[in-house]
C-alpha cells in the first residue's frame, strides 16, 4: 500500500484534523496530502462554539462550510467537534447582560439552540459529532464546568437528546483525553452506562490519544478499548499525536537525549530533532498501530491531530517557542520514519 487510507482500509478510517489555513485554501501542499492520505477529517478549531457562534446572534459558518465541502468532495467521513465543552466557549454563553450567571432554563435553551442550529445545518453531511467533550476529571468524577454548575448532571443527557433531534442519523460520541487511566476509564464507563440506562443511544467513545513516547503503557490503552467496546459502542482514536519533548505541564512527553543541545527555557532541541528520538517516535507509532490493528473489530477510526509537525498544537504549548515533532509528516510535508513504520504495521 502507498497511502495510509489504503493501508488500513480493511481495519479503520484514517484521518487528520484540519485547520483554518487548510480549509480556506492557504495551504495547498497540506490539502494535497490530506486528499491523498486520509479518508476522514475532523475540524481542529473551526466548529468549536467560539469559532462558529462567537456572539449570541452571530454565527460564522464560512470556514465550517468549506471544511464540510472539502470532505464531501473527497467522499470522506466527516466529523464534527465539539458541541458542548468547557473550553473555547464564549463567556456570554453562561452570563446574562449584567454578567451574572444565567439560570438552568436559559442555559439549556442556549445549548438547544446552538446544537440544533449547528448540527442541523450539517444534517446528512457531518457523519459523527463529538457531542460532549472532556466532561470528566482524571479521577473519573464529573468536571465542575459551567455546564455542570448551572444545569447539573443532566446536561449530558440533554446534549445527546438535542443532538439526536438535530440529526437522527448521525453518530453521537463522548470524547475525552487520558481515558487510558483506570479511574478515568471507570468514570467514562459510568457516564456512558448512565446515559444508556436513560434510553440515550451513545454511538461511540472517542479516546483523544495525546500520548508521549513512554506513557501511557499500551496495556492501559488496550484495557480501555475493551472496556468501552463492552458497552456496545464504537471506539475511535480522535486526536492522535505523540510528543517527543519533555512536557513542562506534567503531561506525557519524552526523556531528553542529553547528547544533544536542549534549550530548557523554550523546550526545544537547538539543532533539530535527534535521529535517536526520531527512531523512538517511529517505534512508538508502530506499537500503537499494531495495537489498533489487533482491535480493528472494535475501532472505527484513527485520526491524527494535524497533518505535519508544523500544524501541531504541541508547538508553542505550554511554552511559546516550543518546537515539537509529534506527527507523521515533517515541516516540508515529507513522510518521516514514523510514517513508514505505521505503513509497515499494515503489512503484518
Ligand atoms: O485564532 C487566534 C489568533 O487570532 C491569534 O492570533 C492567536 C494568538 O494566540 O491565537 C489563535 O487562537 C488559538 C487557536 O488555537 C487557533 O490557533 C488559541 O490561542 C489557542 O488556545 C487554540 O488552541 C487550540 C486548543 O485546542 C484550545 O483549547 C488548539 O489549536 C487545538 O488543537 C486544541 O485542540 C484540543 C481539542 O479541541 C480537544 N482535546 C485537546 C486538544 C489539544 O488541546
Amino acid at each position: 500500500p502507498v497511502t495510509l487510507k489504503e493501508a488500513f482500509k480493511d481495519d479503520f478510517y484514517v484521518g487528520a484534523a484540519l485547520n483554518g489555513r487548510q480549509v480556506n485554501n492557504m495551504d495547498a501542499q497540506g490539502v494535497a496530502l490530506i486528499e491523498k492520505e486520509f479518508n476522514t477529517i475532523s475540524p481542529e478549531n473551526l466548529l468549536k462554539w467560539e469559532s462558529v457562534h462567537p456572539q449570541p446572534d452571530a454565527y460564522n459558518f464560512e470556514p465550517a462550510d468549506n471544511y464540510v465541502a472539502l470532505g464531501e468532495k473527497n467522499d470522506m467521513f466527516v466529523v464534527g467537534h465539539a458541541l458542548v465543552w468547557h473550553n473555547q466557549t464564549p463567556k456570554w454563553v453562561f452570563e446574562d447582560e449584567q454578567g451574572n450567571p444565567v439560570s438552568r432554563e436559559v442555559l439549556l435553551k442556549r445549548m438547544e439552540d446552538h446544537i440544533k442550529t449547528v448540527a442541523g445545518r450539517y444534517k446528512g453531511k457531518i457523519d459523527s459529532w463529538d457531542v460532549v467533550n472532556e466532561a470528566l476529571n482524571d479521577d473519573g468524577t464529573l468536571r465542575q464546568s459551567k455546564w455542570m454548575q448551572i444545569i447539573g448532571e443532566d446536561y449530558l443527557q440533554k446534549a445527546f437528546e438535542f443532538a439526536r433531534q438535530a440529526d437522527p442519523e448521525m453518530e453521537l460520541y463522548y470524547n475525552d483525553y487520558n481515558l487510558w487511566k483506570p479511574e478515568k476509564r471507570a468514570g467514562a464507563v459510568r457516564l456512558v452506562r448512565s446515559l444508556q440506562e436513560k434510553g440515550i443511544k451513545v454511538d461511540g467513545i472517542g479516546m483523544q490519544g495525546h500520548y508521549g513516547i513512554k506513557s501511557p503503557a499500551l496495556e492501559e490503552v488496550e484495557a480501555s478499548i475493551k472496556a468501552f467496546s463492552d458497552l456496545g459502542v464504537k471506539v475511535s482514536f480522535t486526536e492522535v499525536d505523540i510528543d517527543v519533548l519533555p512536557n513542562p505541564s506534567g503531561r506525557a512527553g519524552a526523556d531528553i537525549d542529553a547528547t544533544f543541545d536542549f534549550d530548557e527555557k523554550f523546550n526545544v532541541y537547538t539543532t533539530g530533532l535527534p535521529d535517536s528520538v526520531q527512531q523512538q517516535l517511529a517505534q512508538r507509532y508502530a506499537d500503537l498501530f499494531a495495537l489498533f490493528r489487533k482491535h480493528s473489530d472494535k475501532i472505527d477510526r484513527v485520526t491524527f491531530w494535524g497533518v505535519t509537525d508544523n500544524d501541531s498544537w504541541l508547538n508553542n504549548w505550554p511554552i511559546r517557542g516550543r518546537t515539537s515533532y509529534p506527527m507523521l509528516f515533517d515541516r516540508q510535508y515529507q513522510p518521516k520514519p514514523a510514517y513508514n513504520a505505521v505503513l509497515e504495521t499494515a503489512a503484518k
